[in-house]
């Protein structure tokens, strides 16, 4: 089990949803309503449905959405918020995507999303869903991939030895065999471009301010966790550098940009499935 808390993806919720890049789902947006309805769509690593709640609004169509999530607790605070009426259909499949990835894509699907999951996957595992999205041509929306950067304002000395630390350790195996971590983005696009396809790659940085302060709070305590599981020779640095940073946070003075890309892929048919 990854381990990700519904308080946690609570909290992240809206400066993911503020970080989505908007030509990503403009262009997507477009693509359904010249392609029209209903729209099948699947979303990897579901969590408690967080890209369900952004996306199905901005969607002209009748959708029916099938959420794929291993962990049990996050399926069971996830269920109770699905629509269960009206245009935007939705229910969970609990599934691991290591085992099951093809089993869950031979379900009727037009788009295939994930939200804050590549940088969790190896490359062998982005290769099969590469596979699956090109020999069926489907629309793939991949948003929130960390991409390793991450800037805090003001600097201090240590920021950078415990990013490197951490980006270290969003590389160690999350389940799927050794992470991509931060280059998971690119892979993608590297991956579908190797096959004649154009991906819509754009930035989807968190933009935190100083007020956000639990939230800021919650990034510190797990970079500082990261870094120090990575390198615990360092835990005495790295839990002063904690230390302060909470207290910047606490005096409401540190901001940060996380580094995230968005990838969009639209089919190159105009074929539909029945
Ligand atoms: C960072 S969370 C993102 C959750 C959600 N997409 C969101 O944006 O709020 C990653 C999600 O992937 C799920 N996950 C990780 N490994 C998985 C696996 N092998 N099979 C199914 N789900 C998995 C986790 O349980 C978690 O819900």
């Amino acid at each position: 089990m990854s381990g990700f808390s519904a308080q946690w993806l609570e909290l992240r919720e809206p400066f993911d949803a503020a970080a989505r890049a908007k030509a990503a789902e403009a262009s997507l947006a477009l693509w359904v309503q010249n392609r029209g309805g209903p729209l099948r769509i699947v979303d990897l690593g579901a969590g408690t449905g967080a890209n369900l709640r952004h996306l199905a609004p901005l969607l002209p169509v009748a959708q029916d959405w099938l959420l794929v999530e291993h962990d049990p607790a996050l399926i069971a605070a996830g269920e109770p918020r699905l629509p269960t009426t009206g245009p935007v259909l939705a229910r969970y499949r609990r599934a691991d995507l290591v085992a099951e990835l093809e089993s869950v894509l031979a379900e009727p699907v037009d788009l295939v999303t994930c939200s804050a999951l590549l940088d969790l996957v190896s490359a062998e595992w982005l290769d099969r869903l590469v596979r699956i999205v090109q020999a069926r041509d489907l629309a793939l929306l991949a948003v929130l991939t960390y991409d390793g950067r991450v800037a805090l304002e003001p600097a201090r000395p240590l920021d950078g030895e415990v990013v490197a630390l951490v980006n270290r350790h969003q590389r160690c195996d999350k389940g799927f065999g050794p992470a991509l971590g931060p280059e998971a983005g690119i892979a993608l696009a590297r991956a579908l471009h190797g096959a004649g396809d154009q991906p819509l790659l754009a930035l989807s940085d968190w933009n935190v301010g100083p007020e956000a302060r639990a939230f800021t709070a919650a990034l510190i305590e797990g970079w500082s966790a990261a870094a120090c599981e990575i390198a615990p020779e360092r835990a005495e640095a790295i839990a002063s550098w904690r230390r302060e940073r909470l207290d910047d946070v606490a005096a409401g003075e540190l901001a940060c940009r996380v580094g995230h890309v968005d990838l969009l892929r639209l089919p190159r048919g105009e074929r539909r499935t029945p």
